[in-house]
């Protein structure tokens, strides 16, 4: 079965056809991110405007990537929540024509539940790790918008543990590079420039929130904007070992929230999704401390874990 899925929840407009939820045909994103840029994070309205201009060409590049016509398409898949309203919409009609004009069935799909399918997409021949992702999992899902942790039971059944209660990971991310002038977005710039601050830690607050799965990233934003506003003059400060601190800060409870879920549930299996999922710090400590606690811990590919199309298709196929 080949499902077209469609993903314009933010500043990506992203097609892509996945053939039986797991071999990815196409993934086309293009993105209007360089548009928001002088502004130091999205505007919906330019986001939304960029949707429309972008839909109709991603939609045919991605059938033309993967060598395919409508007539071969047996299902249209979209994000439908959560998202910038004006950029959703633009997905969603969109995908509600197709189906009505070609007679497809239509699948709506939540943006957050497919960042954790990333996982388990075929996307080049040294991606296909497919199936040895058991469920249940636990999945977090870490992004510039969500920070959410998840009992997921099937690819139909996600229980919601924990979200953020202010800022997401990767907003505090982007917030803090704004703090230190490293421009949007901040967390790749920030998970480079910490490599270079490695060798010395200043201590910035975590919120641990105890007994709750929930997180809170903005009491650490806020330390580090008082000690840049207060150092930053003196001899000794150094940005790297500021982003290195934070980045340490925040990885640290991801870490700790997501094992101990695994534990607490007895789920030796762990997810990870979202654009925060390409930090190499949260990689590592995952990597090391589950190698340690005897869990699986799944990244997916660098390429799937920005915004894509690809993981609203696959997570589709289980619904059909
Ligand atoms: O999943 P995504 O493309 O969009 C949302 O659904 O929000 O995630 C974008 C977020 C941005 O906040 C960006 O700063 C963050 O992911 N991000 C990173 C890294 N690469 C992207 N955060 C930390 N380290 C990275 N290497
Ligand atoms: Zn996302």
């Amino acid at each position: 079965m080949n499902i077209l899925g469609i993903e314009t929840s933010c500043d990506e407009t992203a097609a892509a056809v996945v053939g039986d939820g797991v071999r990815v045909l196409s993934n086309t994103v293009v993105s209007s991110l360089k548009d928001h840029e002088p502004f130091g994070g999205i505007i919906p309205e330019i986001a939304s405007r960029r949707q429309i201009e972008y839909i109709h060409d991603v939609v045919a590049e991605s059938l033309r990537q993967a060598a395919l016509t409508l007539d071969q398409i047996d299902a249209v898949a979209v994000t439908k929540a959560p998202g910038l309203i004006g950029s959703l919409l633009v997905g969603l009609c969109f995908a509600r024509g197709l189906s009505r004009a070609k007679g497809l069935r239509l699948v709506e799909v939540d943006h957050i539940k497919a960042h954790l399918y990333a996982n388990y997409l075929q996307w080049t021949q040294e991606h296909t790790a497919c199936g040895q992702q058991r469920l249940p999992a636990v999945g977090l899902v870490v992004s510039g918008g969500h920070s959410s942790l998840f009992h997921v039971r099937s690819f139909r059944d996600f229980k919601l543990l924990g979200v953020t209660r202010d800022d997401a990971a990767g907003e505090a991310f982007d917030k803090v590079a704004r703090i230190l002038g490293l421009g949007y977005p901040g967390g790749p710039v920030i998970d480079r420039l910490a490599a270079s601050g490695a060798n010395e830690q200043i201590k910035f607050p975590q919120a641990p929130i105890k007994g709750s799965y929930d997180f809170s990233f903005s009491g650490t934003k806020t330390a580090v904007l008082y000690y840049t506003q207060k150092n930053k003059n003196k001899p000794d400060y150094s940005p790297a070992k500021v982003a290195y601190s934070f980045q340490e800060s925040v990885v640290g409870v991801l870490a700790d929230k997501a094992l101990k879920a695994c534990h607490k549930l007895k789920v030796p299996t762990l997810l990870i999704g979202g654009g925060v999922a390409a930090n190499s710090a949260l990689r590592r400590q995952l990597q090391q401390r589950a190698a340690l606690e005897g869990i699986d811990v799944f990244f997916p590919p660098m390429s799937l874990c920005l915004d894509n199309a690809a993981m609203v298709a696959g997570l589709a196929y289980h619904s059909l």
